[in-house]
């Protein structure tokens, strides 16, 4: 299976199963000098964890990250960091009933074309558990990008027609409130609201989609490249690149499709010696590279295939079936909700990669 890196100079590779036995990544390209130790890992890991609210998978992972290489006494050393993630919770029984059925909503029937097999244990690479790796590695990223004093906040701004007006409070204090929150929303009447509606899907025994916001700031004006490297691009290839996404909005989004430029355009000002804009309708991106103001994105997540509703399928030999998830096997009604910390990490790892690759700029 070819294709498990992301990025240029910073760049990850994940690798390991859902029901293997461990899982992780490796960092290449992390320049020296990062202090980073396993609890900082851990922290990030532990709000990606299952378990942890009523309206996340039950699955009680301990998701405990430990650094193996590339750092010594607290600080990368600019060789390649290897973390690894022990499975410590993956009970593979409950998935031999299913094993030769395609999963409607699941990676289950594109795998067996590709591949010729399927991981029918959780998924296998396609399981979400995939994303630990990218969390850990975030986790390192963002370190580095502190260097530069750069913030990333991200949390869920939408689900099941609930939308957040998130407090207008410095990122760390949003991070906070969001994490807080057990549906990682910041706005704590939409919070409650998410909840109410979040309960009553559950015991429909049915999943719900999402829309999770992120917002950079210290962004230096002229990241990114402005042609096949954009920054606007290569943050839309990281988020999509997670399970279940299924858009991605870069500041007005889809809404600049019914707007006039006279209400769209951002206009210059000097603010004392900085030049910034008046609105941010770009998101923070004109032509590929960042603008200096706030990048701001959104992305959409789409329900959870895994519901306890019956579905047709067939199987394997292509005779008709009934999919049933396996009594017991314990799923996330709404991904967009443990989304938000991948969210977070593949957005860290996009930046640290543009900073480095933009070294090369000038003279
Ligand atoms: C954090 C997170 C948790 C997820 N949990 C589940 C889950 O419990 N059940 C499920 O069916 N899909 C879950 N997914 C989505 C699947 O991994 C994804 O739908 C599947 O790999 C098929 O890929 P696609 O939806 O991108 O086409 C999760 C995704 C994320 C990002």
């Amino acid at each position: 299976m070819a294709s498990n890196c992301f990025g240029n100079i910073f760049r990850i590779t994940t690798w390991g199963e859902s029901h293997g036995k461990a899982i992780g990544v490796v960092i290449d390209g992390c320049p020296a000098g990062v202090a980073i130790t396993d609890d900082d890992i851990n922290a990030d890991l532990a709000l990606r964890s299952p378990g942890k609210s009523p309206f996340t998978s039950p699955r009680q992972e301990t998701d405990h990250g430990e650094i193996l290489s590339g750092v010594f006494n607290g600080l990368t050393t600019g060789t390649p960091i290897s973390i690894i993630i022990w499975n410590r919770d993956a009970d593979s029984s409950k998935y031999e009933a299913i094993k030769d059925l395609l999963r409607p909503g699941h990676a289950s029937f594109t795998y067996l074309k590709k591949y010729g097999a399927f991981d029918y244990r959780g998924g296998g690479r396609a399981s979400a558990r995939e994303t630990a790796g990218r969390v850990a590695a975030g986790a390192v990223a963002k370190k580095f990008l502190a260097h530069f004093n750069i913030r990333i906040a991200a949390y869920v701004q939408r689900i099941a027609g609930v939308e957040a007006s998130p407090p207008a409070v410095d990122l760390k204090s949003l991070r906070e409130a969001t994490y807080k929150s057990e549906v990682f929303c910041p706005d704590p009447a939409a919070a409650a609201a998410m909840a109410a509606e979040l309960t009553k899907i559950m015991d429909r025994g049915d999943s719900v989609g999402g829309v999770v916001e992120a917002v950079v700031e210290g962004l230096p004006a002229g990241l990114g490249d402005p042609v096949y490297e954009k920054l606007s691009g290569n943050i839309s290839r990281a988020m999509m690149s997670i399970p279940a996404t299924r858009g991605i909005e870069i500041g007005s989004g889809f809404a600049v499709a019914d707007l006039n430029g006279s209400t769209n355009n951002d206009v210059f000002y000097m603010d004392g010696d900085v030049i910034r804009t008046k609105t941010n309708y770009a998101g923070g991106v004109l032509g590929g590279m960042s603008t200096g103001m706030p990048l701001v994105f959104k992305v959409a997540f789409k329900p959870a295939s895994s519901i306890k509703i019956p579905l047709d399928t067939i199987d394997t030999k292509g005779n008709k079936q009934t999919f049933n998830l396996p009594a017991g096997s314990r799923h996330d009604p709404c991904v967009a909700i443990r989304a938000v910390t991948v969210v977070e990490a593949m957005t860290a790892i996009t930046l640290a990669d543009s900073i480095l690759m933009n070294r090369s700029a000038q003279a």
